[in-house]
């Protein structure tokens, strides 16, 4: 990314300037690093306490794909029920609950309140996602209810929407499959002990989970006997 950056500055270096690229690199890091980990440990939480899900994650893995290779990112797409766990941990735990603050650039209505230019819209996704008027059973995980895609409507938007919903969507989503795919597929999941994983959540600009995840986990045997990752 970087070198593709300093190649168009050598061709436009009054716009890309150090301070521009330096800007774009800073909000890429910053925007992608604790979305993706903190929605990979809530998606592993999840999974721990749903070792059904477990098992349909691993089953639905070992149908698509050779047992002698690691999945890759052309893998993804045709996991469907990973893609759908994936959802629903966004929709219970979107990494950014309130979006990025958006402010009207003109008088509008939203709901039927009047709006005035230069107003803060902060957006509620997390009481959005867990509302019972929309989801049934709101708080429990059910990876299944995205099954039907459900068309149109505002009641999903981890990733923001419209021109400044979050550039990084699509490759969020693949690496998330990739990595969570790779864990289910390489290793046998439990919980350290009968007691369910802790899900309370912590405060600030995301969601963190207050207590760190630890688990508990040992190779599967196609893993070992295929050599799927290096000693
Ligand atoms: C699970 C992972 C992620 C989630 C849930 C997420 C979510 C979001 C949300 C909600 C916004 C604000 C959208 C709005 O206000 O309408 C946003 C903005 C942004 N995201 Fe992500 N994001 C994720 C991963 C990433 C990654 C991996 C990258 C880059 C590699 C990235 C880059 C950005 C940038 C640059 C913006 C600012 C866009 C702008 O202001 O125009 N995000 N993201």
């Amino acid at each position: 990314m970087i070198d593709h950056l300093l190649s168009l500055q050598q061709k436009e270096p009054s716009y890309y300037t150090d301070e521009l690229i330096k800007g774009i690199v800073m909000v890429l890091i910053i925007a992608g690093t604790d979305t993706m980990s903190i929605s990979m440990e809530w998606a592993m939480a999840l999974l721990l306490n749903h070792p059904e899900a477990i098992k349909k994650v691993k089953a639905e893995i070992d149908t698509h794909m050779p047992q002698d290779r690691l999945l890759n990112e052309e893998d993804v797409p045709k996991l469907s029920y990973l893609q759908n766990v994936i959802t629903e941990t966004l929709r219970l735990y979107p990494p950014v609950p309130f979006l990025i603050p958006h402010q009207s650039s003109e008088h509008c209505k939203v709901g039927g309140y009047d709006i005035s230019k230069g107003t803060m819209l902060l957006v509620n996704l997390w009481a959005i996602q867990r509302d019972p008027k929309i989801w049934e059973n709101p708080t429990e995980f059910i990876p299944e209810r995205h099954e039907e895609r459900r068309e149109g409507g505002f009641m999903m938007l981890p990733f923001g929407t419209g021109r400044r919903g979050c550039p990084g969507a699509g490759i969020a989503n693949k690496v998330l499959g990739l990595v969570l795919g790779t864990l289910v597929q390489s290793f046998e999941w439990e919980r350290v002990s009968e007691e369910m994983v802790d899900m309370t959540e912590g405060r600030g600009f995301s969601i963190p989970k207050v207590q760190p995840l630890e688990g508990v986990c040992k190779p599967r045997q196609a893993t070992i006997q295929h050599s799927l990752i290096p000693s």
